[in-house]
């Protein structure tokens, strides 16, 4: 089936094997400190080659449920208590980090965080030294991300730490790339920087997604802007995924936005009961 006015595809079509799911997560329950509950039943698929957007409110556990996918909550003190998380077909509690890396499982924190006193190319260079150690590969790879950052190629000789807050973004998501992901991992992508330049980003990444077949998970207050350019979306409420959808239909959905997103104008929420039968509530 084609894809639609906006290249989406529908959640309708063509239901994959399961091996095309690279990232399954299933009723996860999560807790900081062993006090804190942060996540209790999270759960969502992402099929390899398309983009997912975890949506939610402030406190919603967006963070806490990307930081799980990494195997990331033990060093914040989390943990995982329930439920389970597949990369690939295997489970991430029992990897570290850096095999998770290495399998192709690479994240973007929150925050764009670059070596602000080493150059752009030197922060690009060392996200690529875990991979390989060979120049010429090395050269390939920041060549490929130049083509798709070329604000970086001007800026390559800066110091990270005087480039724009959008230059860093692409400079944290170019460190990312140049571990050569499968699944492209990315906590608010958007936040603090100027709408023109949080376009020109999802716009890139979408032109990875649909160039080199990259999956993509991204977590964004900015649910405008995600569901735009996402396939999918599922919808985050107090630690707990309560709806999930393809992102073109939840877009056009006024109610839906406005009961679970906070973009309506009129104040008024309609009930969950109007929920879409091609929109369901997974919790
Ligand atoms: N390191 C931590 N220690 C204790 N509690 C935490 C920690 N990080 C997050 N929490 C709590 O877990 C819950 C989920 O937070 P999380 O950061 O995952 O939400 P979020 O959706 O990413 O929010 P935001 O949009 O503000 O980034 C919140 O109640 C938060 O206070
Ligand atoms: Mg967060």
């Amino acid at each position: 089936m084609a894809p639609d006015l906006f290249g989406f595809r529908t959640a309708k079509e063509q239901p994959m094997p399961n091996d095309d799911v690279i990232l399954a997560v299933d009723t996860v329950h999560a807790t900081y400190n062993h006090a804190i509950t942060a996540l209790h039943g999270v759960s969502f698929e992402l099929r390899r080659g398309q983009i997912l957007a975890l949506l939610g409110a402030n406190g919603a556990g967006k963070t806490t449920t990307l930081k799980a996918v990494s195997n990331l909550l033990p060093a914040e003190r989390g943990q995982v208590n329930a439920g389970t998380i597949r990369y690939e077909g295997s489970d991430v509690s029992r990897r570290k980090p850096g095999d998770l890396v290495r399998a192709g499982l690479v994240q973007v924190l929150e925050g764009r965080h670059c070596f602000k006193s080493l150059t752009v190319e030197e922060n690009l260079v060392a996200g690529g030294i875990g991979r390989s150690g060979r120049r010429a590969e090395i050269n390939e790879d920041l060549e490929r991300i130049y083509g798709y950052f070329p604000r970086l190629r001007e800026k390559r000789r800066t110091l990270s730490g005087l480039t724009s807050g959008g230059e860093q973004q692409m400079t944290a998501i170019g460190r990312a790339l140049m571990s050569r992901p499968r699944l492209l991992v990315l906590d608010e992508p958007s936040m603090g920087l100027a709408p023109l330049i949080v376009q020109d980003i999802f716009q890139t990444l979408r032109k990875l997604n649909r160039e080199t077949g990259l999956s993509i998970l991204v977590a964004e207050q900015n649910s405008a802007v995600a569901l735009r350019y996402a396939d999918h979306a599922t919808v985050l409420e107090n630690g707990v995924s309560v709806l999930t959808g393809a992102a073109a239909e939840l877009r056009q959905r006024e109610d839906i936005r406005a009961f679970y997103l906070g973009q309506s104008t009129a104040g008024q929420q309609p009930s969950p009961a109007v929920k879409p039968a091609h929109l369901h509530a997974v919790a």
